[in-house]
């Protein structure tokens, strides 16, 4: 049998990332932030003064394909400097969204993905997990929350780790974050059809939590 995979994707603050982590750890599975990958290609690719463009695709690709990049616990280090809190701005996420609409650089970070499936399993979030990097998961989550709650809980985040945040921009800024993932022609965000759609407007992250473990607890 393969690895376990359990897929979480959905758009821009949905909570995915907190889901996943969560779930990981409840089962003592392995983690894959894929989102992390291409927030770290778009900050390497600017540190090499590459514009995010279809002009630099192959260049951004060529990064992609042998990004120095370590995970350690709850830090992402980038050939051998912390990058944990500089990939997590808005900035940031926004050039994500720029390389991760690159054909190439999609391409050139799959085997990177497919390397965290390891024994005793794994918990992946991103946008196409379910889709493109893992079709035979044997649970994906399609998770999402209304702009409005998405919106809140970025800018609560965001001000908590002392970082300034305007809710209007962050609406204005995560829906054009959303449309430009989802209108993309290569893995654009959209449920898998196998997917089940899980709406944490209302939710708890306990909440999240159980009904997720529930739905695993029914594949076993
Ligand atoms: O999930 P996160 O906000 O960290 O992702 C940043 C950006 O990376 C997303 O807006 C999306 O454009 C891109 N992404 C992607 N495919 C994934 C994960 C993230 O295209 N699997």
């Amino acid at each position: 049998a393969r690895i376990p995979v359990i897929c979480v994707d959905g758009p821009t603050a949905s909570g995915k990332g907190t889901l996943a982590a969560t779930l990981a750890h409840r089962l003592g599975y392995h983690y894959l932030d894929s989102g992390a990958l291409y927030r770290i290609t778009a900050l390497a690719a600017g540190r090499a003064g590459l514009a995010l463009d279809a002009a630099h695709e192959v260049a951004i690709a060529a990064l992609a394909q042998r990004l120095p990049v370590r995970f350690v616990g709850d830090q992402v280090w980038l050939d051998g400097a912390d990058v944990t809190d500089a990939i997590r701005t808005e900035e940031a996420g926004m050039n994500a969204s720029k390389v991760s609409a690159l054909p190439a650089v999609r391409t050139a970070l799959i085997t990177l993905q497919h390397s965290f499936r390891q024994l005793p399993g794994l918990v992946a979030d991103g946008r196409d997990m379910g889709t493109v990097i893992f079709p035979d998961a044997l649970l994906k989550i399609y998770l999402t929350a209304s702009a409005g709650h998405r919106a809140e809980r970025r800018y609560k985040q965001l001000i908590s780790k002392g970082f300034p945040a305007i809710l209007d921009n962050l609406r204005t800024d995560l829906e054009a974050r959303d449309a430009r993932d989802s209108s993309r022609s290569v893995a654009p965000l959209k449920p898998a059809g196998d997917a089940l759609l899980l709406d944490n407007s209302d939710l708890t992250i306990e909440e999240s939590v159980n009904q997720v473990l529930g739905w695993w607890r029914g594949k076993q």
